[in-house]
């Protein structure tokens, strides 16, 4: 086995990586229950050149195609995590998967396609974008980029119509906390709705009041209380569902949609789910931790333990989880990331002293697949065909890449895994290939085992063994004016009609 392209260090055993053993650019999985998000059906997948070609029962081929059986396993689309974070310089320090050891990962887990975000450089989007294209060029599965915007003024909101009609990126991302660094004000958060609106591109907050975490954050030193508890203390769910509330309405007023990412409390669920019952346009976005962590970690007493559990928002006390999966279930919530933003416990320990200098965040791009259907589908919260839609085909759909991604129909993409949902999983910082050395989930077991990833018609895990090339992976542009915004013209005319009206009666009364 070569292993000219196992980088040093990735941290994952020396089996596990290699080049890909199928030379055949033609692919039958034979005899599984195919699940997309509106339907399931026993069939054959045929795939050629990257490209699902056939969906059928008893599809016939020649000798050269390469045959995987799943029968008794579901053939679904790969995974679509729309929140990561690889290479990101955050905290004074960056994250220590790139854009291949953090695919890696996601691939032995069944994700193929992932959404990062896309950090400006001194507030410049062009140059933020070449940025993330080099940190990207050793990717090994699809990818797409969010924006960031961290100022305003005409050069940046001139960058925004670049990014969209030249650069592939359709949703920007506006940081409602990390005071001093990435946050911005109210005004400019209403002139990036403003914006985002016009060039069809969907608006997304991290919803927490960062003036507030300050003052929060301040309360705690002055306590006395230093250590990662402090993090959670400092920032209370009080705090995200005021940013969430704000936000939801910003965008109401604006009149465009709002996708709310990271959803970590009962605080900002309930504000989504407000929002939405009155018919706005609102997305929630939970994460792994939030779904399936609670607080407790966060006050062990060793420190590097409890600092792997440091993320903002905060993971929540216990009863926040299962009101997230109960919000997920019933479509208040509609889909889930990660977040994955690792830091190895020498970056995090750069808060040994102070929980303020801890780096944000936790893995989960390889865990998710997982975790989301032991927690959902083996609890009987949801279907599997519910399943395949909140980890891959509401991704594609909000970010306007379905049904090339997040289905397996003709024509689709072949991003594909084969699922066995009587083998079962289990987590270890150990065995993961995530270059961090903790894991959140760390000895974690369950149902279910995503055996066989594809990425664009090549198998890349198999047998506990990935077959990744660093540079095959594919930037996936996406397009503008989600079906989200779909009626925004016409309730913009139906509010204007509506300030004609008492104008026309001054005038005819007089
Ligand atoms: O703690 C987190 N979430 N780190 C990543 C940055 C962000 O806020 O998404
Ligand atoms: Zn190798
Ligand atoms: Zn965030
Ligand atoms: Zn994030």
């Amino acid at each position: 086995q070569s292993n000219q392209f196992c980088d040093a260090g990735v941290g994952y055993p020396e089996s596990t990586c290699g080049f890909s053993s199928s030379s055949s650019s033609k692919l039958l999985i034979k005899g599984g229950t195919v699940l997309n998000a509106h339907q399931q059906e026993v069939a054959d997948v045929y795939v050629e050149d990257g490209i699902i070609v056939a969906v059928k029962p008893n599809i016939k081929v020649d000798e050269d195609v390469t045959l995987l059986d799943a029968t008794g396993k579901y053939v679904m689309p790969g995974g679509i995590d729309p929140h990561t974070h690889l290479a990101m310089e955050f905290m004074g320090t960056e994250t220590i998967d790139d854009f291949f050891s953090g695919q890696a990962a996601a691939l032995a887990g069944g994700t193929t396609m992932h959404i990062d975000f896309v950090i400006p450089v001194n507030g410049s989007l062009v140059t933020g974008f070449e940025a993330y294209k080099k940190k990207a060029k050793k990717s090994c599965m699809n990818y797409g980029f969010h924006m960031a915007i961290t100022k305003w003024d005409e050069s940046v909101s001139r960058e925004m119509e670049i990014m969209v009609k030249e650069k592939g990126i359709n949703s920007f991302k506006f940081f409602m906390a990390y005071k001093g660094s990435l946050m911005i004000s109210d005004e400019l958060l209403l002139q990036g709705l403003e914006r985002c609106k016009s060039l069809g591109a969907l608006a997304m907050v991290h919803a927490e009041n960062g003036d507030a975490v300050f003052e929060g954050q301040k309360r705690m030193i002055d306590l006395g209380i230093t250590g990662p508890e402090g993090h959670a203390l400092s920032r209370p769910p009080v705090l995200e569902g005021e940013a969430t509330a704000r936000a939801i309405r910003l965008a109401k007023f604006v009149n465009t949609p709002l996708y709310v990412v990271h959803v970590m409390s009962i605080d900002a669920m309930e504000e989504i789910a407000r929002a939405r019952k009155s018919g706005q346009k609102v997305i929630g976005e939970p994460v792994v931790s939030g779904l399936v962590l609670n607080d407790s970690g966060l006050w062990d007493p060793d420190f590097v333990t409890a600092a792997k559990y440091v993320m903002s928002p905060p993971i929540r006390e216990s009863g926040h989880d299962k009101a997230l999966q109960a919000a997920l279930s019933t479509g208040v919530l509609q889909l889930v990331g990660t977040d994955h933003c690792t830091f190895n416990s020498t970056q995090k320990a750069f808060g040994i002293d102070d929980f303020r200098k801890i780096p944000n965040g936790v893995n989960g791009i390889e865990e998710r697949m997982h975790l989301v259907w032991d927690t959902m589908v083996e609890s009987g919260q949801i279907s599997v065909t519910d399943f395949v839609r909140i980890t891959s085909t509401e991704c594609a759909r909000i970010f306007n890449i379905y049904p090339r991604k997040g289905a397996i129909l003709v024509g689709s993409d072949a991003d594909i895994i084969i699922f066995n949902p009587n083998s079962s999983f289990e987590i270890r910082a150990s065995m993961h290939h995530s270059r961090t050395d903790t894991n959140v989930y760390d000895g974690r077991k369950g149902k279910g085992k995503v055996e066989v990833t594809i990425v664009g018609g090549r198998v890349v895990w198999q047998d506990n063994e990935l077959k990744v090339v660093p540079g095959s992976g594919k930037y996936i542009e996406m397009p503008p004016f989600s079906y989200l915004f779909n009626g925004i013209d016409k309730a913009d005319a139906k509010y204007l009609s509506s300030l004609q009206a008492p104008v026309k009666r001054y005038f005819t009364a007089s």
